[in-house]
């Protein structure tokens, strides 16, 4: 069965073909990054405009990319949120007024539940239910407890700032552009870090907030006026390695909380080398397997949301044509 995958949630329009939830026949990405770098952050409603201007060619691109007619299509999966509510209406309009003119279903996909199903495409490890399941990207941080595709509970989340947004942020306050994922990540490998930074304690201990440590980081730049390249490394190393002891450590409490072990990591944020090797490393002593989809797909993309889309769509899900896209999880 071939589905059309189709996400817009934030600033990057995606298209795919996936056949039977996991074979990828095209991803394509178009990404309006480069308007908003100047910003220092995303801009809605330049993501939304940008939207509007790609979607047709994307999904074009993905249709003669996986070689395939709009015909030969079953079924269209398209994020339904959480996202931006002008990126989110664009694709989903879109995916609706498609499947209402070829008169096939279409089905709307929860974003953050489609980042962990990235893990089930090109994966040559056997994952099954339960796990527990950390998606760690711009907009989000939060720990879920999945007991099968369409059975997922959300067991912890961020309070303030999301993960990825935090690394963009104090990426910002060090005056080194945006994405700042990628940048701290980078300058990370120069520094030490010796530098005492903690991230706020939550009332919850599966929650998470991001916005103290990025407060921290200011004031330590503001104190620290005579700031060099190697205080910036030392600095961005610090900040890193605190962040990822904290997912570390909520992560690993919700595995034991709810008696699995299985971790499977998703979003923006997991294709950091160091949060990688630092999981690993955890659980390395442990009987606990952590999962990482390929790096490509941690990033947004379409083939994530036809893939679960096929898995739902088999479960007998479907999607009315009066759905509306949500904003907020
Ligand atoms: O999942 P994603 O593509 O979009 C959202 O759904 O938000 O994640 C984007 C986020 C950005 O905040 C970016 O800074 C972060 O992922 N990111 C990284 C890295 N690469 C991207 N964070 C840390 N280390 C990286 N190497
Ligand atoms: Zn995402």
């Amino acid at each position: 069965m071939l589905v059309l995958g189709i996400e817009s949630s934030c600033d990057e329009t995606a298209a795919s073909v996936v056949r039977d939830g996991s074979l990828t026949y095209s991803n394509v990405v178009a990404s309006s990054l480069e308007f908003h770098q100047r910003y220092g952050g995303v801009i809605p409603e330049i993501a939304s405009r940008m939207h509007l201007d790609t979607i047709n060619y994307v999904v074009d691109s993905a249709l003669s990319k996986a070689k395939v007619k709009l015909k030969d299509i079953r079924l269209i999966a398209v994020t339904e949120g959480p996202g931006l509510a002008g990126s989110l209406l664009v694709g989903l309009c879109f995916a609706k007024s498609m499947g209402l003119g070829l008169d096939i279903p279409c089905l709307g996909v929860n974003h953050l539940h489609a980042h962990l199903y990235s893990v089930f495409l090109n994966n040559k490890k056997n994952i099954c239910f339960p796990f527990v399941g950390l998606v760690v990207s711009g907009g989000h941080t939060s720990l879920f407890y999945v007991k099968d595709f369409d059975q997922i509970e959300l067991i912890g989340a961020t309070l303030d700032d999301a993960c990825g947004e935090a690394f963009d942020k104090v990426a910002k306050i060090l005056g080194l552009g945006y994405p700042g994922g990628p940048i701290i990540e980078r300058l990370s490998k120069k520094g030490k870090p010796r530098i005492k930074f903690g991230c706020s304690v939550t009332n919850k201990p599966l929650d998470f907030s991001f916005s103290g440590i990025k407060t921290a980081v200011m004031y330590y730049v503001q104190r620290h006026i005579a700031r060099d390249a190697v205080e910036k490394a030392d600095i961005a190393a610090s900040f890193q390695e605190t962040v990822i002891d904290t997912l570390i450590k909520k992560s690993l409490l919700a595995c034991k909380i709810k008696k699995t072990k299985k971790l499977v990591i998703g979003g923006g944020v997991a294709v950091n080398n160091r949060l990688r090797e630092k999981f690993s490393e955890a659980v390395r002593y442990s009987n606990l397997g952590v999962y990482f989809p390929d790096k490509k797909l941690c990033m947004d993309n379409a083939v994530m949301v036809a893939g679960l889309g096929y898995r739902l769509f088999r479960k007998g899900y479907k999607t009315n044509l009066d759905a509306t896209p949500y904003p907020a999880y």
